[in-house]
C-alpha cells in the first residue's frame, strides 16, 4: 500500500482515512507500510457506517489536512469499505480542487463494487449520494484476506452484488458461484481472489464503456429499482427486511427476485433463470421472499422519486438469460404491483 500511495503523490504527506472497525484490525500494518514508503501520515478514524458519509465529516477532514500541511501533491488513502472509500475519494476530489487518492478496499461490496468506477461522494440528509464527484483513484487495492474479519451480514451484502454481476454479464461466473458457494462462504482466499478479480473486470468493463452513466452502465442497476424502494420503505418503518435488519444486499436480493419475476411474466426470461437466481441467493443466505407483500403504492411512489428515473419513465434491467439482460422503459405499474405481490407468494 505504501508503494502505491507514494507513487500516487508528489509530496511526502498523506492523509489516511479509516473507520473504527477496520482501523482496529488493519491500521497498524497500514501505517507501517505507509511510513516504510517514506510518507508522513495524518490519520483520521471515523465512526463505522453510513452516518460518516457527510459533508460535516468531509469538512473535518479538510481541517485536519490543512493543519497537517497537505498540499496539491499530497495523497489521500481510504482504508475501509464503501463508506470510507466514497468519503476519502470525495475529500480527495475536492481538497484544493482535487488531489490524488488510493482506495484500499476491505469489504466485499467495496472490492467488487464501490471502489471500481470512480464515483465518490457523501450523503445529503434528504438523499443518499447526492453530493459527489467522479474522481478516479490512482490505485485500488483489494486484499481478500481482509475479508476474514468482515461480519457475516456484510459478506452477504457484497454477495448480492456479485450475484447481480453474474446475472447481468457472466454465465461462467454464475456457474463458479454455484460450484464454489461453500468455499466462498468459508472465505477461502484463493476462491475469493478469483471471484473478486472477475467482478472487478465486469464492473470496470461496463464503466469504461460508459463512465458517466448514459447507457450500458445502467445494467448495474439490476435489482436496484425495486431494491432501493424496498430498502427505503423498510428503513422508514424502522423495520426488518427478509428476516433481519435492513441491509442494501437484502434489498437488492429481493429487488432482483421482483425484477426477474417481471421478466418471466412478460416472457423475457424463462422460469429456469428465475429459479437458478433464487437458488444461488438462498445459498448465500440472502432473502428471496417476504412474509407480507410490501405496500405497492408506496413502493411505486419511491421508485418514481428515485433519481435514476428518467423523464418520468421508470427503467428496468430485466434478465433474458443468466449472463444477459435488456434495458426497458415500458414496464407498467400493473406489472410492478404483480412483481411486488410475488415476493410474498409461496
Ligand atoms: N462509489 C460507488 O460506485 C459505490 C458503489 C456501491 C456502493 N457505494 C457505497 O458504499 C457504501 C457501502 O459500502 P460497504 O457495504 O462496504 O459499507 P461500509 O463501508 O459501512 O462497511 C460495512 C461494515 O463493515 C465494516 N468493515 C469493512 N471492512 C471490514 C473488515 N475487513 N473487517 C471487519 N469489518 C469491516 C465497516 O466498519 C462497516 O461497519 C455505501 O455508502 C454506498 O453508497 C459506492
Ligand atoms: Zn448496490
Amino acid at each position: 500500500m505504501g508503494t502505491e500511495a507514494k507513487a500516487a503523490g508528489r509530496s511526502p504527506k498523506a492523509a489516511l482515512v479509516t473507520d473504527e472497525n477496520v482501523g482496529r484490525h488493519y491500521l497498524d500494518p497500514a501505517m507501517e507500510s505507509l511510513r516504510a514508503a517514506g510518507l508522513q501520515v495524518e490519520t483520521t478514524i471515523v465512526g463505522a457506517g453510513e452516518a460518516s458519509k457527510t459533508l460535516g465529516q468531509a469538512g473535518e477532514l479538510y481541517d485536519r489536512m490543512l493543519k497537517a500541511g497537505l498540499d496539491r501533491g499530497s495523497v489521500v488513502v481510504g482504508l475501509g469499505g464503501g463508506v470510507v472509500t466514497d468519503l476519502a475519494g470525495f475529500v480527495a476530489a475536492t481538497y484544493m480542487r482535487g488531489i490524488a487518492w488510493v482506495a484500499v478496499s476491505t469489504s466485499l461490496l467495496g472490492q467488487v463494487d464501490a471502489s471500481v468506477g470512480g464515483k465518490t461522494g457523501v450523503d445529503h440528509p434528504e438523499c443518499k449520494n447526492l453530493i459527489g464527484a467522479f474522481h478516479q483513484p490512482s490505485a485500488v487495492l483489494a486484499d481478500v484476506t481482509t475479508l476474514a474479519t468482515l461480519p457475516e451480514e456484510e459478506l452477504r451484502t457484497g454477495l448480492a452484488e456479485v450475484v447481480k454481476h453474474a446475472v447481468i454479464r457472466d454465465a461462467a461466473l454464475f456457474d463458479t458461484l454455484e460450484e464454489e458457494a461453500d468455499a466462498i462462504l468459508a472465505r477461502d482466499p484463493k476462491v475469493l481472489e478469483n471471484v473478486v478479480a472477475r467482478n472487478v473486470e465486469i464492473k470496470a468493463d461496463v464503466v469504461m464503456a460508459d463512465e458517466r452513466e448514459g447507457g450500458l452502465r445502467r445494467i448495474l442497476n439490476y435489482g436496484h429499482t425495486v431494491g432501493h424502494a424496498l430498502e427505503s420503505l423498510a428503513m422508514e418503518a424502522g423495520g426488518r427486511l427478509g428476516g433481519a435488519a435492513v441491509t442494501h444486499g437484502r434489498a437488492v436480493a429481493l429487488g432482483m427476485m421482483a425484477e426477474a419475476h417481471i421478466a418471466q411474466a412478460r416472457g423475457t426470461a424463462d422460469a429456469a433463470v428465475v429459479e437458478r437466481q433464487r437458488g444461488l441467493l438462498e445459498r448465500f443466505g440472502l432473502p428471496v421472499r417476504l412474509d407480507a407483500a410490501p405496500d405497492a403504492e408506496r413502493c411505486l411512489a419511491i421508485m418514481r422519486h428515485d433519481k435514476k428515473a428518467q423523464a418520468g419513465r421508470l427503467r428496468f434491467i430485466l434478465p433474458e438469460a443468466i449472463g444477459a439482460v435488456c434495458d426497458v422503459d415500458d414496464v407498467t405499474d400493473a406489472e410492478i404491483r404483480d412483481a411486488l405481490r410475488s415476493l410474498a407468494a409461496d
